[in-house]
């Protein structure tokens, strides 16, 4: 048996981009991200929130943005986007959202990143925030610490590392946190946002930012119960891609794997099962470089790449999500999506297809919601989160349908 040559795997379904030159597209969320840089540069402070789906790439433009805040220009270059600057220079600090967090929790977190990382900014510069002294305030759990006194510990805080970065000559301070969808519903975090933004620009600290990501319909459901998030930001929407720009970041995989790809139809097959998300995009075309044997991509690669997927790969994970789904009438409405040939499917379509009015399922299918199984794109439309369920379900059925 001959053996291919080995290659290093250009596709990462399990990590953000890293690198600007394997960053795929987004010329204009960027834009307007390097847009707000400037403005907070300039002391006109303009927060932003990208939302999206799940891997649709947030953590992804995130990283991106961050790279170009501490000084990388390569993803500017390339796009040729006006920086409106030779170069930033930004003091920043990254904080991934978990889900036990409340505001307290975030802005103690966030304070004490900038704390022990202000060195790696200006060597030498040891910042003196107080961190322990903003801990110790949350620590009486039957006392808990008001909005107002969060923010204006927070603040005064801020304003003290906002005054070391301008001391040190940096273009001003940017907060990255990511994931933000996975607060808990009474964190306060709205309303922290609001407050601190608020409070900042009264302060007259005009040069720190806050840069957000977090998944659409989370977003939204905080803003049901506190103050508008989305009004204290700028929100940058993350579109899934069209179906050449799909076929185009797996064709550029492929030819970095010094693989040729003779299938016709790659674009209409590959955006059917990823549905446009970089997330699976990036699982499929994985998986294709690793079940080929002979360097050359066909369409029993991408079947096998599919099989593999959801026989091996994520099976697990596609098993538990079918399972979470719920039983009886959950696995029949989430069988007749899978059938359907249309990704985005009509309610119409799935009412009929198991003999049901829309009021007799229509809290059913906002429980799929809720359990992040389907999401609903329109009115009256629902889609699979992960794609690739789909393929599950085609391949192995549904759980047993008795109730
Ligand atoms: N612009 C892009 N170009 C190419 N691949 C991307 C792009 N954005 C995301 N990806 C890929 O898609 C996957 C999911 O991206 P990620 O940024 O983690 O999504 P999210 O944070 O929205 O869940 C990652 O594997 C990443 O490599
Ligand atoms: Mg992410």
């Amino acid at each position: 048996m001959s053996m291919k040559p080995r290659f290093v795997d250009p596709f990462t379904p399990n990590r953000p981009i890293d690198d600007p030159d394997r960053f795929f597209g987004r010329v204009d969320p960027v834009n307007e991200m390097i847009d707000s840089l400037f403005q907070i540069k300039n002391g006109n402070p303009k927060h932003t929130i990208v939302t999206g789906d799940r891997g649709v790439g947030k953590s992804s433009l995130l990283t991106q943005i961050y790279l170009t805040a501490v000084g990388n220009n390569s993803l500017t270059d390339r796009l040729k986007i006006d920086r409106g600057v030779e170069q930033y220079d930004y003091v920043t600090v990254w904080h991934d959202v978990d889900a036990t967090q409340t505001a307290f929790d975030l802005s103690f977190a966030i304070l004490g990143k900038f704390e022990s990382s202000f060195k790696k900014f200006v060597s030498g510069f040891t910042l003196e925030i107080d961190v322990a002294g903003f801990g110790k305030l949350g620590r009486d759990k039957q006392n808990p610490l008001n909005i107002t006194q969060l923010i204006e510990e927070f603040v005064q805080r801020i304003k003290k590392v906002s005054a070391a970065a301008e001391k040190n000559k940096k273009d001003g301070v940017l907060i990255f946190i990511d994931e933000l969808d996975r607060i808990r519903q009474d964190s306060m975090i709205s309303s922290f946002f609001k407050l601190t933004s608020e409070r900042l620009a009264r302060e007259d600290v005009k040069k720190v930012g806050f840069i957000c990501a977090g998944i659409t319909g989370a977003v939204q459901k905080l803003e049901e119960e506190h103050a508008s998030i989305l009004r204290t930001f700028r929100d940058v929407p993350l579109p899934r891609f069209e179906q050449e720009e799909t076929a185009q970041i797996l064709l550029d995989g492929f030819n970095k794997a010094c693989h040729k790809c003779t299938m016709q139809n790659l674009p209409l097959k590959a955006q059917g099962v990823t549905v446009g998300l970089p997330e699976p995009i990036h699982l499929l075309g994985s998986e294709m470089l690793s079940v080929d044997s002979d360097g050359e991509l066909d369409e029993v690669d991408f079947e096998n790449a599919i099989k593999k997927i959801v026989t091996d790969v994520r099976r697990n994970k596609l098993a538990s999500l079918l399972r979470l789904a719920g039983s009886g009438k959950y696995q029949k409405i989430i069988e007749a999506m899978a059938n359907c040939s249309e990704k985005i499917v009509p309610l119409e379509f799935i009412a009929k297809s198991i003999s049901q009015e829309q009021s007799q399922f229509s809290t059913n299918m906002a429980t799929l919601v809720d359990r992040e199984i389907i999401f609903k794109p329109a009115i009256g439309k629902y889609a699979f989160a992960d794609p690739m369920l789909k393929e599950y379900i085609k391949i192995n059925g549904v759980l047993a349908l008795d109730e």
